[in-house]
């Protein structure tokens, strides 16, 4: 994630860019600039913090250039901080770049540019992106008469992982050019004027004309002037589209909510999870943690520690850590930990996970295991938060920033980077056939076009929960990961809906909760995993002789005849299949609280981050 904005005009541009970062602050706040051309130079004003703080930059409000381009971070390489603030120039500062996305070989073009001669300033991949621009414009054998589009086309042809791109340069200096691969750009046309931005919102109050950018199109913007090329730079026309938002909904990209959206990001929250973590035939790398085979050798249990959905999100990481691995894993809750005197000491790994980072009974909790001398591992979504701070090694689940209250793409990244984690361990432990890993790691890398297939038809699930939404209460059930997505599904439901729900382990119902089963009561059941098939058959079988009603998402062959509703999901390994079975129960509590007519996003009583115990 992150937001950029570029403009090129006749007015000053530094309110207008600094306007359009405004809108587009639910992308990333964590540090801001902006930079445009003045007297033949580039000016830069970031700084470390939200984008308002841009006001209180030294000088900023005298700037008169009428070209710029500016962004807001969401940090991914590099914690919050000046330096590491966008945008970046070259050594020769002949070129100002902000980006967005993540180069997944900029050590590598790095090290090149280092024995070239290029020196460093941040901790980023992006500053590897202006250095190359300059590299090719001095070094490159051009292919087009315009040699910034040139140069900015051969660095480009050099980056792998994804990019929406800006470049500006004082030796052109009536010219922004924007490239994107696998991230968004957009580019608004008005009179005598022309905006870049990553989102619409950001200059919809400026233009309602857009063109929409594709993967590896290049785009020469000047004041009056509006050309694209493709990617062997040949010039084309390009339509216009007349988009006719309001910024709100502009801002969820025409989503009514943002907990949709993100419902709707997990492809690719999942992919950003991925990452370069692992490919097929190669081993997981994490370079962020320095864990050895003798370390792993010597612990005899792994605790994870979280609250609400990330702790969910470390029930089903149980599973697979403990079957890859074979060491014992005990989830926690964090308030529960925190006071209770746990077990614990140098062979002891701690993995805790939270979402903001801000938790304020999981970041305690790993200062107490930290003082009993048990490595930490934070898994978060947020760099630079307290917990990565406090935390021996901190990773990262990359999904974006989460606005909506309920914790929807956070969580599936969160059981995909726990699992790769899994794997990591268990290919340094040789603790699980290579054969069984690889399997797996298939499997994961099938994920987000198994989780888009769920998501591209939500029809079954938008008329249970037209049936169902005036209900009082819902029972989940389920076995084994099951289970752990049973209580997912039940928090999701409870929180935006507010609809008592409970969820229980299938096998567990006839010792004591069936006595709650009545006619019409809502029964949802998970069955994923081949083993346990007839069992939660059984199990069901036993709430509808007592009147249930009931929903069941599997990926298994069942009588779809003995339930009321059947919501078939892609079959994929048994421990990452909550992955895929809450995809269903995210929906489920978001279209029953619509129906309801609730705020999805901002339930009662609930905020995003819990920093009071
Ligand atoms: O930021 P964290 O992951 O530490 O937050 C933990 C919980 O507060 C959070 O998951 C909460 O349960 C969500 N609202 C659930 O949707």
């Amino acid at each position: 994630m992150c937001g950029i904005v570029g403009y090129v005009g006749t007015k000053k541009a530094t309110p207008i860019l600094i306007n359009g970062l405004l809108s587009l602050e639910y992308r990333g706040y964590d540090s801001a600039g902006i930079a445009t051309i003045e007297n033949k130079k580039i000016i830069v004003k970031k700084d470390k913090g939200r984008v308002n703080n841009l006001y209180n930059l030294d000088g900023i409000n005298n700037l008169n250039g009428t070209i710029g381009i500016a962004h807001t971070r969401w940090a991914t390489h590099g914690k919050p901080s000046k330096e590491n603030s966008h945008p970046h120039m070259d050594n020769s500062q002949n070129f100002a770049v902000v980006h967005n996305g993540i180069i997944e070989n900029y050590r590598k073009l790095k090290d090149f540019l280092i024995s070239k001669g290029y020196s460093f300033l941040s901790e980023t991949d992006t500053e590897v992106i202006p250095n190359l621009i300059d590299y090719y414009f001095k070094n490159g054998v051009h292919i087009h008469e315009d040699k910034f589009l040139s140069s900015v086309k051969l660095a480009v042809g050099d980056l792998e992982g994804s990019y929406a791109i800006e470049v500006i340069s004082p030796l052109f200096p009536d010219e922004i050019i924007v490239v994107r691969k696998n991230s968004p750009l957009v580019v608004g046309k008005a009179n005598g004027e022309n905006f870049v931005a990553s989102d619409i919102p950001a200059i919809l109050s400026y233009t309602k004309n857009f063109y929409l950018l594709d993967d590896n199109e290049f785009g020469v913007v000047s004041k009056d002037n509006i050309k694209f090329f493709d990617n062997n730079l040949k010039q084309y026309e390009k339509n216009l589209k007349n988009i006719e938002w309001d910024a709100s909904s502009a801002e969820k990209e025409g989503f009514e909510d943002f907990m949709l959206k993100e419902i709707f990001e997990q492809p690719n929250s999942i992919r950003e999870t991925i990452g370069s973590r692992f490919s097929l035939g190669k081993p997981c790398v994490f370079d962020d943690l320095d864990i050895s085979k003798e370390y792993l050798s010597s612990i005899n249990k792994i605790y994870i520690v979280a609250c609400g959905t990330a702790m969910y999100a470390g029930l089903a990481g149980k599973t697979v850590l403990e079957k890859l691995c074979k060491i014992p894993v005990t989830v926690d809750i964090a308030s529960e930990f925190r006071y209770r005197n746990p077990l614990i000491d140098d062979k002891t790994l701690c993995i805790y996970i939270s979402q903001s980072g801000e938790t304020a009974d999981t970041i305690a909790a790993l200062k107490l295991a930290k003082l009993n001398g048990a490595k930490t591992i934070a898994i978060s979504n947020v760099i630079g938060s307290s917990i990565t701070r406090e935390a021996d090694y901190s990773i990262y689940t990359h999904a974006g920033p989460e606005i909506a209250v309920a914790s929807t793409k956070a969580y599936t990244s969160q059981i995909v980077l726990l699992s790769i984690l899994a794997m990591h361990f268990a290919e340094l432990l040789g603790s699980c056939p290579l054969n069984e890993i690889e399997n797996l790691k298939s499997d994961i890398l099938d994920l987000p076009s198994k989780v888009q297939t769920i998501l591209d038809d939500t029809t079954k699930i938008q008329d249970f929960a037209k049936q169902v939404y005036t209900q009082k209460d819902m029972f989940f059930l389920g076995r084994g990961t099951d289970y752990a997505v049973a209580l997912e599904g039940s928090l999701k439901l409870k929180e935006i809906s507010y609809i008592h729900s409970e969820a229980y382990a299938a096998g567990e119902l006839k010792h004591g909760p069936i006595a709650l089963i009545e006619n019409n009561v809502v029964v949802i059941g998970i069955i994923t995993d081949e083993k346990l098939v007839e069992k939660s058959i059984s199990n069901l079988q036993e709430v509808i002789t007592r009147g249930a009603k009931t929903l069941v998402i599997t990926n298994q062959n069942i009588p779809n005849s003995h339930f009321d509703f059947v919501i078939n999901i892609p079959k994929t390994d048994s421990v990452i299949s909550p992955v895929l079975s809450v995809i269903p129960l995210q929906l489920l509590a978001y279209y029953i609280s619509k129906n309801k007519g609730l705020d999805v996003d901002k339930p009662r009583n609930l905020a995003k981050s819990v920093t009071v115990e």
